[in-house]
């Protein structure tokens, strides 16, 4: 499919968005921006207490970011007018039923909405499970619901991510899914939500589920969202893509850490102070027994000798201990997820 004609797609549509301000989503308000500039609406649900906190957020927290740079370049002095025209933040909660907005909001959302993408999730892996369940799983009935009054809806698509396809290895086939697989324990409030997604939605409207892994680059997580919407619009079913790298043309994480190193080495990145940050090689462990074994070696063993001396002398290293400690089993609890998340974050920082 040509790029232009995905493009096309979105000339004179209204897309409801929610996660503007997370990562995948904010990449698609500006893509659809840039690429599609007589795009009708984007209505962005953020969340907070009114308009004006709605709009600041918008302001600092999406468009203010250098990520919007080129397409301040390209609109010059009428950046803030055209965003003004094209962009409304909806001050709003994915937990609350019809997102918590009045009636006369949802009316008018309903009746000019051709597009719903839900990218809002909380990705903190050590969330309350009830906080997650509310954000990650109760939140897509919520979705579907208001989907159900949308008049003019041609497609739902749902952002996941590729932890909900379990533990397994080898050749993993695309199929709806059943209760009763294992799965990770974000994954697993967020997989539930493919399962209602598929359950309240199949047959009525559109619905597609995008996975992905957080070693693809996002514009390319962002490529693969609008070309779904494209082949599926307006078609009754529900399609699960996995934005992952496969055998052919394989993206291992290990290029892209490299690839990471290797700009922040030409392009090093400076603190608050304005001082340069020490660039490092992030480490990577075939196996997570290496993982382990390289953690207990390196944290555990001097954080059991600092725990002794701490017996022995009073109690003097007790702060110290507990704050490294903690930090020690927060990282080994995530199993070894927490790296990834921290390299994570260190793409996000060059957005
Ligand atoms: N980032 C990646 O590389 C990546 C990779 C694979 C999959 N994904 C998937 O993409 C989805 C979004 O992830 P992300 O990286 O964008 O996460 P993120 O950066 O943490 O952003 C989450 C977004 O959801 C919003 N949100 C959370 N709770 C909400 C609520 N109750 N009401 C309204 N909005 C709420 C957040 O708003 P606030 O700003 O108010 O918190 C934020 O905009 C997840 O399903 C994730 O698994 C992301």
């Amino acid at each position: 499919m040509e790029t232009g004609s995905i493009a096309e797609r979105f000339r004179e549509r209204s897309i409801l968005i929610t996660g503007s301000t997370g990562f995948p989503a904010k990449m698609l308000v500006e893509k659809i921006l840039r690429i599609q500039p007589d795009v009708r609406k984007l209505y962005l649900l953020v969340r907070a207490p009114d308009a004006a906190a709605a709009e600041e957020r918008l302001l600092t927290e999406v468009v203010g970011k250098g990520l919007f740079d080129v397409l301040r370049e390209q609109h010059g002095a009428s950046f803030h007018s055209f965003i003004k025209e094209k962009v409304c933040p909806l001050p709003g909660d994915i937990t609350h039923q019809n997102f918590g907005l009045g009636n006369s909001e949802i009316l008018q959302l309903s009746q000019d909405v051709d597009i719903i993408v839900d990218g809002a999730a909380t990705t903190n892996f050590m969330e309350r499970y009830d906080v997650a369940l509310a954000t990650n799983t109760a939140v897509v009935i919520h979705l579907c619901q208001f989907a159900k009054q949308c008049d003019n809806l041609k497609m739902l698509l749902h952002v996941s991510t590729a932890y909900v396809a379990g533990e397994k290895a080898g050749l993993l086939l695309e199929k709806p899914f059943q209760i009763g697989a294992r799965h990770y324990d974000k994954g697993h409030t967020l997989w539930l939500a493919k399962y209602i997604c598929a359950d309240e939605s199949y047959g009525r409207d559109v619905t597609s589920t995008i996975g992905t892994r957080p070693s693809i680059p996002g514009d390319m997580v962002i490529n693969a969202m609008m070309a779904a919407i494209n082949s599926h619009w307006k078609k009754q079913a529900q399609v699960i893509y996995h934005v992952t790298s496969a055998h052919q043309n394989p993206l291992p994480l290990s290029l892209i850490v490299e690839s990471m190193y290797k700009y922040f080495h030409i392009n090093p990145r400076t603190n608050k102070d304005g001082k340069i940050i020490k660039n490092k090689r992030v480490l990577m462990f075939k196996r997570f027994a290496y993982f382990q074994a390289y953690m207990t070696l390196r944290y555990k063993v001097p954080l059991e000798m600092m725990h002794a001396a701490n017996v022995l002398f009073g109690g003097i290293y007790s702060k110290n201990y507990k704050k490294l400690n903690r930090g020690y089993n927060i990282l080994m609890t995530g199993k070894g997820v927490r790296p990834i998340c921290l390299l994570q974050r260190m793409v996000r920082a060059s957005f």
